[in-house]
């Protein structure tokens, strides 16, 4: 008997068709999701950019046309703060079932004060957090209509160094920016590895993936005309900081992977190779504040009671 093939090593550069299947990416507009929407354009299959701003979406959509001429492209408008406009989004996508979705879109502040969305939550938690899971609950019967769909949630680095507090998730009492925003990425992986352990339960054939960009930079970062602009200054200066980190397009390797490979499964985490910052995109262990199901428990009752839909998200 003659061995099955191996299959090739994945090369960022070279992905496989995905003709037929239709992927929506939130933030697809800017930075690391327009990325990501750039290269799965490029393999035919539907790219829906979940954007806020009409403008900045043509905008997008025309600067991944002037590369990928075939590329199928629509705009859902989508406000990730706005949790009632997010939970009847599906209504306009017309598309009859999702292949993936990607949590790409989100919000970094620098500087207090504490800020919140208009449902009166914390806004990073809010939007990069809450917003998701209400998108989550929208998409779940075009997701459901997929053979087998796949659910990507950005993270990030730092969520390494976080730690949840199950009384201050919103970060009333503890509000420092850089922090706040960590644990709103934290949050996110640790709903999306307890989202696949539950899924893995039911036996659904639907997979919840993570995956993180490392450390991406505007200024490392090609340009693209109406998205993206980095004057020669600027790239010049940024140089050196390329030895560990990397643009925005090499942050959305990781991300096009867990949404395309066939050997990614639920539950996994994928990242740069270089470090956890840089390079191709390679499987990594998550670490195991990330993927505590107690604190994931809590996590998920607060997180759909915050977000304003039922704990089974319509998937379980
Ligand atoms: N860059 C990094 O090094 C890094 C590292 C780790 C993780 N990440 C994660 O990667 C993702 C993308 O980061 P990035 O660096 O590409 O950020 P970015 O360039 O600032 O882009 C953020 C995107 O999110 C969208 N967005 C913000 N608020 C929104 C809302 N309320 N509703 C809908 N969309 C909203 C923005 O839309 P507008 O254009 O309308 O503002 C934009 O498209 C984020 O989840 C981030 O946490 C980034």
């Amino acid at each position: 008997m003659t061995p099955a093939p191996l299959s090739p090593p994945w090369d960022v550069h070279r992905l496989p068709s995905a003709a037929g299947k239709s992927f929506l990416v939130t933030g697809g507009n800017a930075g690391i999701g327009y990325f990501v929407a750039e290269q799965l354009a490029a393999t035919g299959a539907v790219v829906v950019l979940g954007c806020r701003d009409r403008g900045r979406a043509g905008a997008a959509m025309a600067a991944i046309r002037s590369r990928v001429p075939a590329a199928r492209l629509r705009h859902l408008p989508l406000d990730l703060a706005d949790l009632a406009s997010v939970r009847g989004v599906a209504d306009g996508l017309g598309l009859d079932r999702l292949d993936a979705v990607v949590h790409n879109a989100g919000v970094a502040l620098d500087d207090p004060p504490r800020r919140t969305t208009e449902d009166g939550h914390e806004l990073m938690f809010g939007v990069n957090h809450l917003g998701h899971v209400a998108l989550t609950r929208a998409l779940a019967p075009l997701l459901s209509a997929a053979p087998a769909a796949r659910i990507v949630t950005v993270g990030s680095f730092a969520a390494r160094s976080e730690r949840l507090d199950p009384d201050d998730l919103q970060s009333l009492r503890d509000y420092r920016p850089s922090r706040t925003y960590g644990r709103s990425k934290l949050a996110q992986m640790s709903f999306a590895f307890e989202l696949d352990r539950r899924l893995r339960a039911r036996g659904s054939t639907l997979l919840s993936v993570v995956a993180h960009p490392g450390g991406a930079l505007d200024s490392l970062t090609p340009p693209r005309p109406g998205v993206h602009a980095a004057s020669r200054g600027t790239r010049l200066r940024a140089l050196p900081a390329g030895l560990l980190l990397q643009g925005k397009d090499a942050g959305a390797w990781p991300i096009v992977r867990a949404v395309l490979d066939p050997r990614v499964r639920g539950g996994q985490l994928w990242g740069p190779r270089a470090f956890g910052l840089r390079g191709a995109p390679r499987l990594e262990p998550a670490r195991a504040h990330m993927t505590d199901p107690a604190v994931a428990g809590h996590l998920w009752d607060a997180s759909c009671d915050g977000a304003g839909v039922e704990a089974h998200l319509g998937l379980l």
